[in-house]
């Protein structure tokens, strides 16, 4: 795992966008999988915005959604696939048989995830994940105490995903379960990106790096991914003390 710290969000944003755009060029049929949230926002917007502006194709690129919470209608704002939809997917126009998202609303969640595993298993590996982390350490909805052993699965949500989830809708919303890759869906991918910004995230990105490998805090599992970045800005990085981080001044 190598650790790369960038001045600011901007510049941590643009360098995760350019990973994007430089895997699309070296393969227009790659297989890409995100996270939504606040981290990648300005990401997925430098990247549509580079990928407009040089011309590149995301027409065969496969893209995969980590997560979305059970319950939440496509068309509420703070559901994931409204995320993907508006930041990234249409914008770049992604076609739609290339593209698979959770659907939250499903009365047959056990069949969504089978569904989810198949496709990842037909298009797969993926090429890029690129994940956040959550206050609890949590890497899409694996939550505390999470198997490190699990392909998609349906989670209970624990109480700091469901105060923290507050922030993505416009009115309070109950939340208590969500549906996500695992992390066998994260050991098994090419490349993996975790990415932070901001100083309430120093503790977690201190945790993720410099704890040992656990389940008590599921984001340690990219310490045992043999092609894993965490790319954080200066305030994100702001207690790491472990000789792994490398100063990348962009
Ligand atoms: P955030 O979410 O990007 O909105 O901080 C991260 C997460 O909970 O995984």
């Amino acid at each position: 795992m190598e650790v790369k710290i960038y001045n600011d969000y901007q510049g941590l944003s643009a360098q995760v966008a350019d990973h994007v755009i430089d895997l699309v060029k070296q393969n227009p049929e790659a297989v890409l999988c995100m996270a939504s949230g606040d981290t990648p926002k300005l990401c997925c917007q430098l990247l549509v915005q580079k990928a407009t502006s040089e011309n590149i194709d995301f027409s065969n690129v496969t893209f995969i959604g980590l997560d979305e919470w059970v319950g939440i209608d496509a068309t509420n704002e703070g559901s994931c696939r409204f995320f993907f939809e508006k930041n990234l997917l249409d914008p770049l126009r992604f076609r739609q048989s290339n593209v698979r998202l959770f659907n939250g609303l499903s009365d047959d969640l056990d069949g969504e995830c089978e569904r989810m595993d198949a496709f990842i298993k037909g298009a797969g590996p993926i090429d890029l994940m690129i994940v956040g982390i959550g206050m609890n350490g949590h890497i899409g909805f694996n939550e505390p105490g999470v198997s490190f052993d699990l392909y998609a699965h349906v989670a209970e949500l624990d109480k700091t995903t469901t105060s923290v989830g507050q922030k993505y809708f416009n009115t309070a919303i109950r939340l208590d379960r969500g549906i996500t890759l695992g992390f066998k869906h994260l050991m098994e991918s090419r490349k993996l990106i975790l990415m932070a910004n901001g100083a309430k995230k120093a503790g977690v990105i201190k945790k993720a790096v410099e704890d040992e490998v656990s389940n008590i805090f599921p984001a340690t599992v990219i310490q045992s991914h043999s092609n894993a970045v965490v790319m954080v800005d200066k305030d994100a990085a702001s207690l790491l003390q472990n000789s792994l981080s490398v100063a990348a001044n962009k």
